[in-house]
């Protein structure tokens, strides 16, 4: 007999304890955690299917590759995140908010994959077959080689998979799928779990490119999408603000291509467009001459994306100002702030700091460090940045401006979107000469490109 007891889950992030906790010590969460009763496992001796895994080990060398070859999803910005298209056997996580547009791009990517001849199942838990046939016509599609299953069984939809062979299958979503042997309701963390593995191991056996698509939950008793990660081959995020159109599909993790590739898109009414030059889109509602802004070109995986920084610097009766920021990682916020304070001897610590990349995305890299530093200066100066002129440059504790990588490109985008003047790092000057018909500056400090843009 397998014994029972009582084990406390963090829903957001899959923490385990033995006693109930108010904060998740793992992912900081706050009221998270649900009671599970959890029994030992039971011993899987059958196989989802009929290829027996247990082989012993084989010689690197004699692996064949050669019908590895991926296969492209049709949708140049998910293929691009997913690092040229889909891997056999690959299991795809794709996470966001409900009523993001998770389905909207799958089934789009399905429609995509069926119309070229490939065989697609859509499994869903969630709406009902007309529901799914209404949305298909209304992104104009509707493929011989897709075909839909509305069912949130485990048990049964791994019957229907043995027998149909998908080539391409998509839960949709996995937290409504439940496995009858579990005691725990739909949802919870030890269901999602276990169906998840067992739909993962049927995916790697039978070689299907799958897609799980898991809502991000913040409360209640559902488990999210975090709980899986470490348990597929690739995790995508779908982000983006429901009060604008575009939507920004950003790779977590990636066993087959790169992490930081992002895809853009647009919500429109034929379903998600891709936006194929995103500069312009997040440039694109940037007041000319106000102060407190700077486009910064920065590098999003392989792709330079012109993006706008916005700063405001307020006074503040607050003893702790406020340092806020929507986009930019807050300790850099405040590495930056204190080197103005210190090198430029800007006074600071009276005003709050709001800063904002507009168009909801998010920069992790360090070449827009002198962007933020002059949208803050500017904003304090009530001076606007010099036209047509775009900033970047990493920026270390000494106030010294560093040296980026990529830098021809970054140049060439700005060029492209008809910027005239760059103020750059010194040291990236070397071979550029000539490169660009664009006036390139070169500044070694922050000081040095603080009195270059703001002398008069
Ligand atoms: P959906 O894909 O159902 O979101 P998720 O699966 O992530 O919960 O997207 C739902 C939203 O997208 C909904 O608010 C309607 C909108 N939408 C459009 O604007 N245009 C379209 O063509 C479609 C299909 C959906
Ligand atoms: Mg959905």
């Amino acid at each position: 007999m397998s014994k029972l007891k009582n084990i406390f889950t963090c829903s957001f992030c899959g923490f385990q304890s033995p006693k109930w906790l108010g904060k998740c010590p793992d992912c900081d969460q706050w009221n998270t955690f649900y009671e599970e009763l959890q029994k030992a496992p039971a011993k899987r001796t059958q196989f989802e299917f009929d290829t027996d895994p247990r082989q012993g080990p084989v010689s690197l060398h004699s692996i064949n590759t050669a019908h590895d070859d991926r296969i492209p999803a049709g949708i140049g910005e998910l293929d691009r995140v997913l690092g040229g298209g889909l891997v056999r056997g690959a299991v795809i996580l794709i996470g966001g908010d409900p009523g993001i547009g998770k389905s909207t791009l799958v089934l789009q990517a399905l429609t995509s994959l069926a119309g070229r001849g490939i065989k697609a199942l859509y499994v869903s838990g969630e709406e009902s077959l007309r529901q799914l046939r209404m949305r298909a016509e209304r992104l104009g599609s509707l493929p011989e080689n897709l075909f839909i299953l509305t069912e949130t069984s485990l048990e049964t939809i791994i019957e229907h998979i043995r027998e149909f062979r998908p080539e391409i299958l998509v839960i949709d979503s996995v937290q409504t799928i439940y496995t009858g042997e579990l005691e725990s309701a739909p949802g919870s963390v030890s269901q999602l779990r276990e169906t998840s593995a067992r739909i993962i191991s049927l995916a790697k056996q039978s070689e299907t490119a799958t897609f799980l698509v898991g809502h991000v939950t913040k409360e209640g008793a559902i488990a999210g999408p975090r709980v899986l990660e470490h348990m597929v081959d690739t995790v995508l995020y779908f982000e983006g603000d429901r009060g604008h159109s575009y939507r920004i599909l950003r790779a977590v993790k990636n066993r087959f291509g790169s992490t930081d590739e992002i895809g853009v898109f647009e919500m429109g009414s034929a379903g998600l467009m891709e936006v194929t030059s995103p500069s312009e889109l997040f440039i694109s509602e940037r007041p000319e001459d106000a102060p407190g802004s700077t486009v910064v070109p920065s590098i999003e995986g392989t792709r330079p994306i012109l993006v706008e920084v916005q700063a405001l610097t307020a006074p503040t009766p607050l003893a702790m100002p406020r340092r806020t920021a929507i986009g930019i990682d807050q300790n850099r916020t405040s590495v930056l702030v204190a080197v103005l304070e210190k090198k430029l001897g800007m006074t600071l610590f009276n005003q709050d700091i709001f800063l904002n990349v507009a168009g909801g995305i998010r920069l992790n890299e360090p070449g827009v460090d002198l962007g933020i530093i002059t949208s803050i200066v500017s904003s304090k100066l009530e001076k606007p940045m010099p036209g047509k002129t775009v900033v970047c440059g990493e920026v270390g504790l000494t106030g010294e401006v560093r040296a980026i990588s990529q830098i021809a490109p970054r140049i060439k985008e700005a060029e492209r979107l008809g910027f005239s003047q760059c103020i750059l790092p010194e040291k990236n000057l070397k071979g550029l000469h000539g490169s660009s018909k664009m006036k390139l500056v070169g500044v070694q400090s922050v000081q040095e490109a603080i009195e270059n843009l703001f002398k008069n």
